[in-house]
């Protein structure tokens, strides 16, 4: 099977070079080994109708890298209007953050367009698409008009909300519509699934029956991939990371303190006012810790021309000062404060030298930082995941230290909890997550997803000729002005 893997954001594979976010940082060793080739935007803009779209492409270890150079007059609307301001606030459980025009529906049905036609450049009879994330919810049907019948594919990195909150985003229907032009949509939770389905059933008025949607273009099944690491990759990199310079000169700066570490994009979902209000709050319940652990928190800017994240890093920048100013020394800083990212060889070594791993979001997809803060840990000495249970990584990682975010008191004392527990319980609870990181490696994931399409594949091409009415209708009246029946 020759795969295309198509996502929003590639990552080069520079051990060096920051990644934003988890998913770029997934791919990459997949695409590296398994010889794909990975679709994906440029971050460079171009004007005009271009006949041809423009794609640099470049080896990526077995694999290969096509960077596109999306339409100027589509991207904005597209990437910091339809897919962040309406698509992540409602993904997230955030209706009240949803905001989006009809120019900006327009656009992200455009570039999910101007993807499909550029990838017809890569298909071949073999091929079958993988196609990641809410950037590209309608691309799967795209192709399909544009006439591809190899197996397509989706994953989503985030959660999928209740139907009440999904139904908050403009065009909910029509959208989730065309995702039923996919033969396999994976999810990273059961929750997530279990919401989608039921929204295909009682919205869409589909028949639905033991995770397979039924619609017009035949089959679809939903199912559950829950997205790893490679965590013996990961462990190498930690130690090998602690001769890097910025670890060796975190760590001699701790002079004996226990320090905890936080590494997030400046993002609304990741809960990073309740977590610095929660070291507020131990630092007050728990004046002994004051002077003995600290807090470094990675923030790295994100999506800075949308208000609401603007907003967010004016709120997280006060509040850091507030809480240094209020419980600092002269010769103590309690919270360090970095809004830039770091590569995974500096992370590793970072998470390695922290005794405390926080990882809080409000709600979470997975979220890759709290397995690549066990993987890095020393197995002698292990330190303690403090993790949300609304990260998608708390139906796997159950053995850390579970928290509800929105519980500032609670995550005060759990906080200061991990940070004086024996090595002995440190060490079982690390066992046991290990444990799960080994059995659920990305390269499992990768293998699972991929088996499962060629199999769904098979099954919705099979039932398609029995369908005699067609379930849903053209889906393309908001960009072409078409009629739709439904
Ligand atoms: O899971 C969602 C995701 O695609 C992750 O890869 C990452 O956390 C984020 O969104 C990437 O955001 P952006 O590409 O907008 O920086």
């Amino acid at each position: 099977m020759n795969l295309v893997v198509v996502s929003n954001r590639v990552s080069r594979g520079k051990p060096n070079e920051p990644m934003t976010g988890g998913l770029a940082a997934a791919l990459l060793p997949i695409v590296e080994k398994s010889g794909a080739i990975w679709v994906g935007s440029s971050g460079r803009v171009r004007d005009g109708n271009q006949k041809e779209p423009f794609a640099e492409v470049e080896a990526l270890g077995a694999g290969a890298l096509a960077m596109l150079d999306l339409p100027a007059a589509h991207y904005g609307g597209y990437y910091e209007g339809f897919a962040n301001s309406a698509l992540w606030p409602a993904l997230h459980s955030r209706a009240d953050l949803i905001r989006a025009s009809q120019d900006d529906y327009l656009s992200y049905r455009e570039v999910n367009a101007f993807m499909a036609r550029a990838l017809l450049r890569f298909r071949k009879p073999d091929s079958a698409f993988w196609i990641q994330d809410y950037h590209f919810l309608a691309l799967g049907a795209e192709l399909r008009d544009l006439g591809v019948a190899q197996p397509i594919g989706f994953f989503l990195h985030t959660p999928w909300p209740s139907r009440s909150v999904i139904s908050g985003v403009p065009h909910h229907s029509e959208l989730i519509e065309a995702m039923l032009a996919y033969d396999l949509i994976g999810f990273q939770t059961d929750e997530d699934c279990e919401n989608f389905l039921s929204y295909a059933q009682a919205d869409l008025g589909l028949v639905v029956h033991d995770g397979v949607i039924i619609s017009r273009y035949g089959r679809t099944r939903a199912a559950v991939f829950p997205i790893g690491i490679d965590p013996q990759q990961f462990a190498q990199l930690a130690a090998k990371a602690s001769t890097h310079p910025d670890v060796s000169r975190l760590r001699r700066s701790l002079n004996g303190e226990k320090l905890a570490i936080g590494v997030d994009r400046l993002d609304y979902s990741k809960g990073l006012i309740n977590r610095i209000k929660a070291f507020d709050r131990m630092w007050t319940l728990h004046p002994s810790l004051a002077r003995t652990a600290s807090l470094l928190q990675i923030a790295t800017p994100s999506r800075g021309a949308i208000e609401a994240y603007g907003n967010l890093q004016s709120e997280v920048a006060k509040l850091v000062s507030d809480v240094n100013g209020q419980h600092g020394e002269v010769d103590w800083t309690p919270i360090r404060y970095l809004n830039k990212g770091y590569g995974q060889a500096v992370l590793a070594g970072l998470y390695r030298a922290a005794q405390v791993g926080v990882v809080t979001p409000l709600q979470d997809g997975m979220n890759l930082v709290a397995k690549e803060y066990v993987a890095a840990q020393n197995p002698v000495d292990p330190g303690v995941l403090v993790l949300s249970k609304f990260a998608g990584a708390a139906n796997e990682l159950d053995t850390a230290l579970l928290v509800n975010p929105h519980d500032i008191d609670g995550m005060a004392r759990t906080i200061a909890l991990a940070l004086s527990m024996p090595l002995t319980e440190r060490r079982m609870r690390w066992e046991a997550m290990m444990a799960k990181l080994r059995g659920q490696t990305i390269q499992q994931w990768f293998s699972d997803f991929t088996d499962a399409l060629r199999e769904s594949r098979h099954y919705s091409v099979e039932l398609a000729p029995v369908m005699t009415e067609p379930a849903l209708w053209p889906l393309r009246s908001a960009t072409t002005g078409g009629v739709r029946y439904h």
